[in-house]
Order: structure tokens, then C-alpha cells, then sequence
């Protein structure tokens, strides 16, 4: 057989004599099921399909490099931020939330914006948005909320009446409604865009003290946003326009970049400081807590292979490194257990062996078997620890920074209240040519709701954060404010 060519196999690696024609008894008989090839074949290609994501289907990959600009080691012992200059290779993935993995690019929608950073102390993921903030502050509100922006179960359909009377009953979403249905609701590309970590996290240095973070990507593209009429224009003709972008950006050497920042808070500001900054449905004064630059991100290289790569990765708010740690963020504490449930349904329970997740620092740990284990499954080397026979040990200079617990366990809500003031101030910071079209989508959104009650109790809460949100959407939907306000 000719080696210049490379000759086509089964997956068990024998040659294949004919890729074209099946076995058939005869040139007119039926097909044989001797022809193993054609069934292996066919049986594969039915199980091409994993389970797309249930929120974040549809999304784009890219490969890339971070780099440290400040050195900001007396805030944390991660060893990637360790010295300016160190450069660390990163894997990012951007989302639309609702759709599914066929769905238009263009539609009014947070962005997921997923990080992995592959460093030499294991995989540090942060799993953001380009939105600061979020709808809800606890995850037990979280599937809820993504049912109401799926499809309703009856029609099939997006159904806004679903939306609204969640959004309505649920104040808190008021802030992320209206940052949703301003100018950066539609981001003009993915490299146009900034990423937020959104949640609250702690920084942890080398003598145990802590700090809590905030994280901001700023785009160093500039932010820049599409024309609602524009977005559906482009939603029906090219539905895959963000990924087409972003793709043909990297593939023409046009890098982007994203400078890292972080907002720092002393730990004991948590206790005073005028709400509850491990609400995520609240940003932090920047007047307060001034950005501090950490470094820059550069995508550089598209996936080889957008299955492989972009489908198969696996993203976790749980995945940290030595020096940052998780806060008492109830959302955030709800994804540290959702992430890896759903990679362990959607990939399986070695997912985290497969090339685009495995860590490029050794692993080492006691895991063995499971489905598709590929990877050696750890050899003859003990199954067990303790041991006596030289297995990998704990090292107790990366436990957690121990801290202080109080109160009772219940179920209740965060202490602070007030969903209006921050809804209303990025009202008032928008200009008037923004808040006339953040009204337009407002009012867009809100005409398809059959019930009055559910526009009038929405209507109440824009009348809140400001009398003029407030008035100009019940003016738009043809309304009244209600008189109880
Ligand atoms: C994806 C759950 C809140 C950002 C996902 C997935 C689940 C999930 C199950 C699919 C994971 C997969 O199949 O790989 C939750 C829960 C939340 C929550 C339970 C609240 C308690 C948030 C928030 C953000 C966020 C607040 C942003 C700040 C993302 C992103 C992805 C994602 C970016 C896509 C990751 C990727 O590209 O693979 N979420 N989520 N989620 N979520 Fe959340």
C-alpha cells in the first residue's frame, strides 16, 4: 500500500476498501449487515450530538495569551499574577444566553464571557458576562428565570409574557432589565465588548490576608453597539454574524485584546459599605474602588476544530487557583455546584481529560475510571491516601484563608433592599438619544404582555429608579403610572 497518502481507516484503525459503495447480496439485494464499516458509520454519526448547553448554547471559541501588566502579588498569591511580564495561555468562550446552539447572534441578550486561563498551578476559569451585574442574586431563582426566557411549553414559542411577569415580580432583575434594554443589549461584535466577572471574589496573598475583587475586561477595541434595526436585519440574513467576525478577525491577524482590571475592597468594608457588595445585581462605585489594571488578554488562534475545542469546553466558577477564592455571593455559591454537574451530564464525568479542559500543570489525584477514561487512568500508581507507597499528598499551604461564620442558617433574602437607586442612576448616566431607545425596547418588549398587571407592576418599578422611566414606558404603551407608586 502507497504511504504518500494517507489511507482511510476504521476507528479501530483498519483499512477501509471502498468508502463509497455498501455490501450489498447482489447488485440489486439487500445490504448485508456484514458491511461493519457502514454501520460503524452510521451508529457514530448518530451519537455526534452531545446535549447542547442548557443556557450559553450557541457560542464562539478562541485561543489566546494573558499577560500581567502590574504587579498586584501583595493582593494575591496566584502564581499567574505573579510578576509583571508573565504570560499565561488562556482559552475564551462568548455566548449568547437564551438561544439554542442555532440561534441568531444579533438578539437583545447578556454575552457569556468564559475564560480559562491554563496556568501552572491548574485551571483558573472565570466564567463572566459583559454585563456587571445579573438579574437575580440567589440561585435557587435561577432555573425560574431561565424558563421564562426559553420557550414557552405550550407554543413552542419565546413568550413575553413568561419574561415580564418573572422580571415583574422579581424587582431585583430591574438594574440587569435596564442595562439589558440599553445600547449594550446589542454589542455591535464580540470583540466590541467588555467582560465582567460580575460576582464578588476573594483575592488571597501570601501571608493569608484577603481582599475582595471584582473583575472588568475592558475591550481595548472600544465598546461599540448595533442598531436594533440593524441586529435584526443581520439576525435573518447572516444569524451567525458574531462568530463569522470574530473568526475572520483572528484569521486576518487582527487580534483583539481585553485590558484586565479589578476593583479591590478592603475585607472589612463588606460590613458597612451601603449595600451588600456580594449582591450581584449591584456594581460598586468606581469613585469608591478605582480600576486597577492586572493585565491584557490576546486572542490569537481560532480552534482547529469547533467541536473538539468550542463545544466540548467545560467552564466552572468552581475551578480556582491557589490565591483566589469563592465570596459568600449566593449566586455564585450556587454555580460552584451547577457548573460541574452539568459538564459531568453534558461531556461526562472525564471531561475534564479532554484536551481543550485538561490543566497544563500535571494532575495528580486518586479519580479513577468512569466513562471514556483515555488518559492512562493513573497507570499502576496507588488508588488510594493515605498511602505508604509515595502517592501525591495535600499541601496544606493551599487550604482556603479560613474565615469567620455567624448567625442562623435560614432562608432569607439579602439584608439590603433597594433594587431602585443603581437601576435609576444608569438612567440618568445614559444620554437622551440612549434613553429614548432604551424606552423604544422597554416599550417593545413589554407590547407583546397580554396583561395589563403584568406592565403596570412593571411600570411601577422603571417609576421607581426614576418618575421619568417610569412615565415615558407607560406613555409608550399607551398607560397610565399606577397611583400607588
Ligand atoms: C453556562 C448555570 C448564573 C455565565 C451555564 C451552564 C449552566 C449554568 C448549567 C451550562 C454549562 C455547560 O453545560 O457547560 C448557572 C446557574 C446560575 C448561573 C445555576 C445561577 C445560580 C450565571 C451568571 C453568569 C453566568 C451570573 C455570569 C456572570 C455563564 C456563562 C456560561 C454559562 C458565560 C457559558 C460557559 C461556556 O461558554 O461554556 N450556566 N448559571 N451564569 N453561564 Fe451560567
Amino acid at each position: 500500500m502507497s504511504t504518500d497518502k494517507k489511507y482511510l481507516t476504521t476507528s479501530t484503525g483498519a483499512p477501509v476498501g471502498d468508502n463509497q459503495n455498501s455490501i450489498t447480496a447482489g447488485h440489486r439485494g439487500p445490504t448485508l449487515i456484514q458491511d461493519v464499516h457502514l454501520l460503524e458509520k452510521l451508529a457514530h454519526f448518530n451519537r455526534e450530538r452531545v446535549p447542547e448547553r442548557v443556557v450559553h448554547a450557541k457560542g464562539a471559541g478562541a485561543h489566546g495569551v494573558f499577560e500581567v501588566t502590574n504587579d498586584l502579588s501583595k493582593y494575591t498569591k496566584a502564581n499567574f499574577l505573579s510578576e509583571v511580564g508573565k504570560k499565561t495561555p488562556m482559552f475564551i468562550r462568548f455566548s449568547t444566553v437564551a438561544g439554542e446552539l442555532g440561534s441568531a447572534d444579533t438578539v437583545r441578550d447578556p454575552r457569556g464571557f468564559a475564560v480559562k486561563f491554563y496556568t501552572d498551578e491548574g485551571n483558573y476559569d472565570l466564567v463572566g458576562n459583559n454585563t456587571p451585574i445579573f438579574f437575580i442574586r440567589d440561585a435557587i431563582k435561577f432555573p425560574d428565570f431561565i424558563h421564562t426566557q426559553k420557550r414557552n411549553p405550550r407554543t413552542h414559542l419565546k413568550d413575553p409574557n413568561m419574561v415580564w411577569d418573572f422580571w415583574s415580580h422579581s424587582p431585583e432583575s430591574l438594574h440587569q432589565v435596564t442595562y439589558l434594554h440599553g445600547d449594550r443589549g446589542l454589542p455591535a461584535t464580540l470583540r466590541h465588548m467588555n467582560g465582567y466577572g460580575s460576582h464578588t471574589f476573594k483575592w488571597v496573598n501570601e501571608q493569608g490576608e484577603g481582599v475582595w475583587v471584582k473583575y472588568h475586561f475592558i475591550s481595548d477595541q472600544g465598546v461599540k453597539n448595533m442598531d436594533e434595526a440593524l441586529a435584526g436585519k443581520l439576525a435573518g440574513e447572516n444569524p451567525d454574524y458574531h462568530i463569522e467576525d470574530l473568526y475572520n478577525a483572528i484569521e486576518d491577524g487582527d487580534f483583539p485584546s481585553w485590558t484586565l482590571y479589578v476593583q479591590i475592597m478592603p475585607l472589612e468594608d463588606a460590613n458597612s459599605y451601603r449595600f451588600d457588595p456580594f449582591d450581584v445585581t449591584k456594581v460598586w462605585s468606581h469613585k469608591d474602588y478605582p480600576l486597577v489594571e492586572v493585565g491584557k488578554m490576546t486572542l490569537n488562534k481560532n480552534p482547529e476544530n469547533y467541536f473538539a475545542e468550542v463545544e466540548q469546553a467545560t467552564f466552572s466558577p468552581g475551578n480556582f487557583v491557589p490565591g483566589i477564592e469563592a465570596s459568600p455571593d449566593k449566586m455564585l455559591q450556587g454555580r460552584l455546584f451547577a457548573y460541574s454537574d452539568a459538564h459531568r451530564y453534558r461531556v461526562g464525568a472525564n471531561h475534564n481529560a479532554l484536551p481543550i479542559n485538561a490543566s497544563k500543570a500535571p494532575v495528580h489525584n486518586y479519580q479513577r475510571d468512569g466513562q471514556l477514561r483515555f488518559d492512562g487512568n493513573g497507570g499502576g500508581a496507588p488508588n488510594y491516601e493515605p498511602n505508604s507507597y509515595n502517592g501525591p499528598v495535600e499541601t496544606p499551604e493551599n487550604k482556603i484563608a479560613p474565615f469567620e461564620v455567624s448567625g442562623f442558617a435560614d432562608s432569607v433574602a439579602y439584608d439590603h433592599n433597594d433594587h431602585y437607586t443603581q437601576a435609576g442612576d444608569l438612567y440618568r448616566l445614559m444620554s437622551p438619544e440612549e434613553r429614548t431607545r432604551l424606552v423604544n425596547a422597554v416599550v417593545g418588549g413589554l407590547q407583546g404582555v397580554e396583561k395589563d398587571e403584568i406592565k403596570l407592576r412593571q411600570i411601577s418599578h422603571f417609576y421607581k429608579a426614576d418618575p421619568e422611566y417610569g412615565t415615558r414606558v407607560a406613555e409608550g404603551l399607551g398607560l397610565q403610572v399606577p397611583q400607588n407608586v
